[in-house]
């Protein structure tokens, strides 16, 4: 549930109460049903993230943990490709830096020259929205600009789009413990295609390398970097699919505040050079990955409370957001925030690969969105938050709007 105070400035969930009360009463909180600790403290959450020390891989999990489940639920019958077990995402030391390392040099090289890729997706998708009255902003603009991004980073064919979004979604439920057969059904179908997809690809490039990333991954490995066929498939999935979920998200959330918060969105349009403060002010206030967890690798203690090894931490991205500590009132939106050290992105070892994309794609979509449509309106107040898998990713479904 979403409320609005009187001066129809905060946006407040109820779980956000929840977190306030444990920052403040219960900063390292069992979760009985998961048996994660969880923590909402800004400092604990930074300290934990930053630790290169606690581990990420879940096989290092206690097996009674959700964390351990879900991975061995992530591997039903029927993939044709092994998966999770070579992503970054999950893996320690020393094969996640081997993996990471010329991925994220290939990557990052990528990104910085990407900038005018990104203009040029967002102006070519705005264009197609041109002389629209109303739309779904989430399914027109949204979720078409990053995929659309990192498909041409990768060397993958944008005209797939429409596949690479679906088979994203249906290879993300492979996080949802709780999925029907159905889902574990497209999940599987997803995972093969996409798959399939990618390792197509890199036999192409394999051939005749072309100016992409999938292309820069075999050249590397021809040239000595120490990163096999399935980790480089992995992987690159793995980017297509944290590609473009998470940043759709980030693109609607950033339009539903400002239109929900009219003296922001009018600050914005007055002030174009607020762009980057704003992205960041939105990444706090409404962060699209909610969480992220860690795996004690040795009995510890957090604020002299006992964890015992293998046990799960889980650090409340979105209670380390709103601490009172560090963001002055921090259920207000304000895009002209001064101080914004967000945790949105995780941190140490494992800090999100993609911020540097997420962050120029986000800025170039809502400023080239207001640009065009400066008097959009929203339909209905109400938001429409999606509510597969709470606490982990938080999005719109569909966001209306007239121009
Ligand atoms: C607003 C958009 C995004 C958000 C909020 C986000 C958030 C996160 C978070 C919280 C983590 C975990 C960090 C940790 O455990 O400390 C993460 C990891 C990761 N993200 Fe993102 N992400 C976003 C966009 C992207 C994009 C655009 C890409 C790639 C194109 C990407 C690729 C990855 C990868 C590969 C990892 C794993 C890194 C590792 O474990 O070494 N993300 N992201």
């Amino acid at each position: 549930m979403v409320v609005s105070s009187s001066n129809g400035n905060a946006h407040t969930t109820d779980s956000d109460r929840l977190r306030a009360i444990l920052r403040r009463k219960a900063p390292v909180w069992r979760d009985d049903t998961s048996s994660h600790f969880v923590l909402t403290r800004h400092d604990d959450v930074r300290a934990l993230l930053a630790d290169r020390s606690l581990l990420k891989d879940p096989a290092n999990a206690d097996p009674k943990s959700p964390m351990s489940k879900a991975l061995q639920s992530q591997q039903p019958e029927g993939l044709i490709y092994r998966t999770a077990g070579d992503s970054i995402l999950m893996l320690d030391d020393p094969r996640h830096s081997r993996i990471r390392t010329p991925l994220a040099k290939a990557f990052y090289k990528r990104v910085a020259a990407a900038r005018g890729l990104v203009e040029e997706a967002v102006g070519r998708i705005l264009q197609e929205l041109d002389g629209r009255e109303c739309f779904d902003a989430m399914a027109e603009f949204c979720i078409p600009v990053p995929v659309d991004v990192i498909a041409r980073i990768l060397g993958a064919e944008p005209s797939m789009r429409g596949s690479f979004r679906s088979w994203s979604a249906d290879t993300f439920e492979a996080f949802n413990p709780a999925r029907t057969p159905e889902q574990t059904e497209r999940q599987v179908a997803a995972c093969n295609n996409l798959c399939g997809y990618i390792d197509d690809l890199m036999r192409r490039r394999l051939k005749v390398p072309e100016d992409d990333l999938v292309s820069d991954m075999m050249t590397a490995q021809a040239n000595g970097a120490a990163i096999t066929d399935d980790e480089i498939r992995e992987n690159c999935a793995g980017l297509l699919v944290a590609g473009n979920l998470t940043t759709t998200d980030l693109i609607g959330n950033g339009l539903w505040l400002l239109h929900t918060h009219p003296d922001e969105k009018k600050k914005l349009l007055e002030d174009a050079g607020l762009i980057a403060n704003a992205i960041e002010e939105i990444l706090r206030f409404e962060p699209p990955a909610e969480g992220a967890a860690r795996i004690a690798p040795r009995d510890m203690e957090i604020r002299g409370c006992p964890i015992k090894r293998s046990q799960v931490i889980v650090s409340s991205i979105r209670g380390a957001n709103r601490d009172p500590e560090v963001f002055a009132e921090p259920n207000r939106f304000d895009i002209s925030r001064k101080h914004l050290p967000h945790v949105s992105f995780g941190g140490g070892s494992h800090i999100c690969i993609g911020a540097p994309l997420a962050r120029t794609e986000a800025q170039v979509a809502v400023s080239g969105f207001l640009r065009r449509f400066p008097t959009a309106a929203l339909e209905d107040a109400t938001p429409a938050w999606r509510t597969t898998l709470p606490g982990v990713v938080r999005g719109l479904s569909r966001i209306d709007m007239h121009m």
